[in-house]
């Protein structure tokens, strides 16, 4: 048996209060059928040390599935195309003859059949154990209000020595499991009267650590720094408070995590969003991509940071609209960036994975002879028309674009994701499960188009088309290319 392994975080809510729902909301059955794939409840090994990350992040990617089902595939006509032989008699004999355009002509020769029907087979789950070892992404589609608490899954092939998937906090691992959702955190709740005299409040439940958190807090309290402790850690105050609704009485709270690994950013940062206090964050040395404006967090990266930002605590705690506008998010919203980070968890990792098993599944099969032959593209005189296709990031199913070759910019291809997704009234994935004051409206915002496959570490924040040429030369040497959409 292969091993899924959980680390579970028995601090966080195991439930959440979700939104009324509207009509998406899972049937009954479904959800009785839900909460037997819940990775919760599976018998899961549990890793409690987090120092793990950075090796798992390593091992993986082997070949994962054995081997696929003997391949059905649907009749197709061998050989290229030339464009102006082709006519469609579909009118039938005395009627006129229609000439069909490359666009008809490319979807119906690329559209070929896979082994499996994605849409209704469920795919199996080698190597995971027994309650979870289908995932059903109609299923999915339809199961984005679930949460679990697990952040680290495991999913080993039989006897295999590495992880073929590897899901944790990093957004550079195959499916990234984040502390972060909505539904989690009520982020955009509204900011309390600073009551308290202490610059602020920590919560600290143990001063070990493997960074210099201690350090940090001895520092602050030597630059005079007035430090209200709730946890176990130089505990001043009594511990038996709600956390938040404590929080939010302070100008600052100090969000220090044990470990400083990037992506690593846990509900410390996240609760002092919600109580609309600044974090001042050990952790995490990319807080920033975790922040929701630039200003928002105070970050010790290092020991020698601390004289500084207790200098710039003094400053703001003395400076009411310096202080406020680090908090204007708050009024105004989050920038796109936290917004298109926050909105993958929008869809569950459960069903994340599921659409990158069933990704790898496609573009194995992609590989046979026979999906080599599909055309892709369809020359007529001077110009070719490129079949492209592109999906949401959070959904499985693939629509097709056309570009061509007197436009393949980044531009056009932007252009044609866009009309695509409006002709098809598109609704994004997170829509219900954002705060409704900053959903937005009906208009869809592209914020990254990517090709499938990048992790979401490249998606958003390194991966950009070297210009046109780039995105020119990535069409043409990829037949039928898949892009990524993100919107915000
Ligand atoms: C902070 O700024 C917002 C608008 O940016 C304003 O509505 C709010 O009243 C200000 N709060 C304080 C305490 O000044
Ligand atoms: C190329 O595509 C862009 C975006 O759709 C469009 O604005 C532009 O007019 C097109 N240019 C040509 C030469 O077709």
């Amino acid at each position: 048996m292969g091993i899924i392994s959980n680390l579970s975080r028995p601090g966080l809510p195991s439930s959440h209060t979700s939104p009324p729902s509207s009509s998406s909301s899972p049937s009954a059955s479904n959800k009785r059928k839900c909460s037997i794939l819940m990775p919760s409840v599976v018998a899961l090994v549990v890793i409690a040390e987090i120092s793990f990350l950075g090796r798992l992040d390593m091992a993986k990617n082997a070949a994962f599935f054995d081997s696929l089902p003997e391949m059905f595939y649907k009749s197709h006509s061998p050989g290229g195309f030339d464009g102006e032989k082709f006519a469609i008699e579909a009118l039938g004999g005395g009627q006129n003859l229609v000439k069909e355009s490359c666009e008809e002509w490319l979807e119906r020769e690329d559209a070929l059949t896979y082994s499996r029907d994605f849409a209704k087979d469920p795919i199996w789950v080698s190597g995971a154990d027994q309650e979870w070892k289908t995932c059903d992404l109609v299923y999915c589609a339809q199961w984005n209000r679930l949460r679990t608490i697990s952040r680290i899954i495991l999913l080993r092939h039989d006897g295999g020595g590495g992880y073929d998937i590897v899901m944790t906090t990093s957004l550079s691992s195959d499916v990234p499991v984040g502390y972060f959702s909505w539904a989690e955190y009520d982020i955009m709740a509204p900011v309390m009267p600073k009551t308290e005299k202490a610059h602020a409040a920590a919560f600290i439940s143990n001063c070990g650590a493997r960074n210099f958190r201690l350090e940090a807090l001895v520092g602050l309290e030597k630059a005079n720094i007035k430090i209200d402790s709730y946890g176990s850690c130089h505990r001043n105050r009594n511990g038996n408070v709600d956390k938040v609704e404590a929080l939010k009485r302070y100008k600052f709270s100090l969000a220090f995590e044990n470990s400083n690994e990037e992506d690593y950013v846990t509900e410390k940062f996240f609760q002092s969003l919600v109580a609309g206090t600044i974090p001042v964050v050990v952790g995490a040395p990319n807080i920033e991509d975790f922040a929701p404006s630039p200003d928002s967090f105070l970050h010790i990266k290092e020991l020698e940071d601390v004289p500084s930002v207790a200098n710039r605590i003094k400053y703001l705690s003395k400076n009411p609209v310096a202080y406020n506008q680090s908090l204007r998010w708050k009024y105004e919203g989050p920038s796109d960036s936290f917004k298109a980070l926050v909105d993958m968890a929008a869809v569950h990792s459960s069903c994340r994975l599921c659409i990158h098993l069933a990704t790898i599944i496609q573009e194995k099969e992609e590989k046979s002879s026979i999906f080599k032959k599909r055309p892709c593209k369809c020359t007529r005189g001077s110009e070719t028309v490129y079949h492209i296709y592109v999906r949401e990031r959070g959904r499985f199913k693939m629509d097709s674009i056309f570009l061509r070759s007197g436009n393949l910019t980044l531009e056009a291809l932007e252009a044609a994701a866009l009309t695509k997704f409006k002709s098809l009234k598109h609704m994004p994935v997170w829509k219900p499960e954002r705060p409704e004051s900053i959903r937005g409206g009906d208009e869809l915002k592209v914020y990254r188009i990517y090709p499938v496959g990048l992790t979401q570490r490249q998606a958003l924040y390194s991966f950009k088309f070297k210009g046109d040429s780039d995105i020119r030369s990535h069409i043409e040497n990829n037949p039928c290319p898949k892009f990524e959409v993100i919107f915000v």
